[in-house]
């Protein structure tokens, strides 16, 4: 027996601090891809995600909502297994960081590390952007400050730490990558980080605190908590069992063949963990991919900046394929890509809609117009059939070889080829013509039968990217048997069997009318994905906000100088309100109790501080909490559950 072939592919392990979006999505569907490819084309696969729950930024939050860590963390979680779920996202595990098997193996690695000498305590001192768990150097900060990634102030932090000697391992790592030029890809990022960090010396990197709690006890000097990246980190290994005495997964799955990264976090791949695991005496995955940024308005996604792209208002309105077409199709893998919702819709108009949808439809209407609704046999193939035969018979191996380098726009661009030579053969073919001549009917059943073939082909090829298609071409063509959706019947043109029955089925994917579906999405925008889970998650708590919390609200009391319906909606209203020197645009979702123009003129009670946020199109700054009653003019509160409930929402 040939032994099995193996393949461990992993995703980052995302920050539970908030909700996931269509960027930790974009992560997590490559790395699905890749798994679900490796298994079609036989291999024996791992598929590895989590989450990364420890630190301050989590612990800090937490503390916001008046709940433990953990408490805080497992609806998020919750959350994200649930959203894997509806995005079809097959992991063979999840692993978090507060598991007891993980805690264990950071705890024994921590103090190997130590007793090998390669890390040693001393005191650490500098500017700590808490958001972002870094440390930055003077000359990093903005403005004195602010943390140059996400422009919050920074706070000076000294403290006992313990140090990881990184240059100890240095030039062994220039000299790894130099000679293993597959290793960081794409390319140009193993130059950018020899030439940025490598060859210009290693700090060493401080790997534990003690000014937060929220992390794992270092066992044998309790008041300190390993530091983010090697308990981050330490997650690709413990989740096969390292250190557990039962190497089973190791032996079988370690070195990874893929670790899928955003760019963001390629340094902590290719420099701190080829240093953990070589300490380790551990073989490096066989390749980090670092990936580019998803950006939507053209911006990296940020809650705190309010343009963020949640998949769950997509998925409920197309489908999990739908998205995952988009996504996986839409830009190149590596570089940065922008997420808006027309290019959304018009991806799924014209790809899924009219060029796979028409296809399928067209092909099994002619079947069953033409054939009794029974696969035909089909007779002598001519030059246009043989083209069209030679294409869809070399379609696997480019599929494949655009795989092994992880170019899913381009595998999807060669399997959309064939669709489209398809649709051209039926145009040259004219199956309507031949079907008019009963000379021509072996010809016509020659012609249907290669276009359900063909189909056959793209059905199987399409499993990895858009899981649950197939199955909805499949019966539309004929085929039933396992054994012809696999990989090793794509080896040759013609397995379809002649006599299957047909069953018709709806489109595929209905065509989409964009201006509705851009209003549908824009009010969808205006909800946080699970705004009630989250609420309820907090629940204990309600009614109860400390001092604290009270004074990170900025109420005023606002003048309205316009008010006016916004188009197309039956519940928003939007606002120009003077702040004296100030001028503000707020949407409310108040249409169904006001009169726009009874409100000029009149003072409402604003929460000025809140996140800006785009409703409609229109960016909101602020939130009516109280406006003055139509009729009588005293002021009446507006609760915050009857602006969720009219699409204004809280953020
Ligand atoms: N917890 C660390 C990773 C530790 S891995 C040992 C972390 N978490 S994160 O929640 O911030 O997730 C970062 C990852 O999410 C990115 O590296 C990327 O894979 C994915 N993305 C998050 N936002 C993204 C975009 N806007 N675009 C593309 N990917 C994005 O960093």
């Amino acid at each position: 027996m040939p032994e099995t072939k193996t393949f461990y592919v992993t995703t980052p392990i995302y920050y539970p601090s908030g909700h996931m979006h269509i960027g930790h999505t974009y992560t997590t569907v490559a790395a699905d891809t890749i798994a679900r490819f490796k298994k079609l084309t036989g291999y024996d696969t791992f598929f590895l995600t989590g989450t990364d729950e420890h630190g301050q930024k989590i612990e800090r939050r937490a503390k916001e909502k008046g709940v433990q860590p953990k408490q805080y963390i497992d609806p998020i979680v919750e959350e994200t297994q649930d959203m894997w779920a509806m995005m079809e996202i097959e992991y063979n595990d999840f692993i978090r960081t507060t598991d007891e098997r993980h805690v264990r193996v950071v705890q024994d690695i921590f103090k190997r590390f130590y007793e090998q000498g390669d890390i040693y305590k001393s005191e650490y001192e500098g500017q700590y952007c808490a958001e972002c768990e870094a440390f930055w150097t003077p000359s990093q900060l903005k403005d004195g400050n602010l943390c140059p990634d996400c422009g919050r102030p920074t706070e000076l932090v000294r403290e006992e730490s313990y140090f990881f000697k990184m240059n100890k391992y240095q030039d062994w790592l220039i000299d790894y990558i130099e000679n293993n030029p597959g290793f960081i890809q794409p390319e140009s990022r193993a130059n950018e980080m020899l030439q940025n960090f490598l060859r210009p010396g290693l700090q060493d990197l401080c790997v534990s605190r003690t000014s937060f709690k929220w992390g794992i006890q270092v066992d044998f000097d309790p008041k300190h908590v390993v530091y983010v990246w090697i308990d981050a980190l330490a997650n690709y290994i413990s989740a096969l069992g390292y250190g557990t005495g039962d190497d089973t997964l190791m032996q079988k799955y370690w070195p990874a063949d893929v670790q899928l990264v955003g760019k963001e976090i390629v340094r902590f791949h290719v420099i701190y963990w080829p240093i953990m695991l070589h300490a380790l005496g551990l073989p490096l995955p066989k390749k980090v991919f670092a990936h580019g940024w998803l950006l939507f308005g053209n911006d990296k996604m940020s809650k705190s900046k309010g343009n963020v792209a949640y998949p769950q208002p997509i998925v409920r309105r197309y489908g999990a394929d739908a998205l995952r077409y988009y996504l996986l199709r839409e830009m190149p893998f590596g570089a940065d890509g922008n997420y808006t919702n027309e290019s959304l819709i018009t991806r799924i108009n014209s790809d899924l809609a009219n060029d796979l949808g028409n296809l399928v439809s067209r092909t099994s209407a002619m079947i069953i117009k033409y054939c009794g609704g029974k696969v035909p046999v089909p007779g002598e193939y001519f030059d246009v059939d043989k083209t069209l035969i030679q294409a869809v018979e070399a379609l696997p191996v480019q599929v494949e070889t655009e795989m092994d380098s992880l170019q899913f726009s381009r595998a999807l661009a060669h399997i959309w080829r064939i669709i489209g030579d398809c649709n051209r053969y039926i145009d040259a073919t004219q199956p309507w013509v031949l079907g008019k001549n009963p000379d021509e009917k072996e010809r016509l059943d020659t012609v249907l039968y290669v276009l359900a073939e063909a189909l056959r082909f793209v059905a199987v090829l399409l499993w990895p990217y858009m899981p649950a298609t197939p199955d909805k071409i499949y019966g539309q063509i004929g085929i039933r048997e396992a054994q012809d959706k696999t990989w090793d019947s794509l080896a040759q043109f013609g397995r379809l069997t002649p006599g299957a029955g047909i069953e018709r089925k709806g489109a595929l994917f209905p065509r989409l009318e964009l201006d509705k579906e851009l209003e549908a999405l824009s009010e969808d925008d205006a909800t946080e994905p699970n705004a009630q889970e989250e609420a309820s998650a907090i629940a204990p708590d309600k009614g109860l906000i400390s001092m604290d919390d009270f004074e990170k609200l900025d109420l005023r009391v606002a003048r309205v100088e316009q008010c006016e319906k916004v188009p197309k909606s039956e519940k928003l209203l939007k606002f120009t309100l003077s702040l004296g020197t100030q001028k503000r645009t707020v949407v409310s979702g108040i249409a169904g109790s006001y009169e726009p123009e009874k409100l000029v003129g009149t003072q409402v009670v604003l929460l000025s501080n809140l996140a800006p946020r785009k409703i409609k199109g229109i960016i909101s700054e602020g939130m009516i909490l109280s406006a003055a009653s139509n009729d009588d003019k005293t002021l009446k509160l507006l609760t915050v559950e009857s602006d969720i409930e009219d699409g204004a929402g809280i953020s």
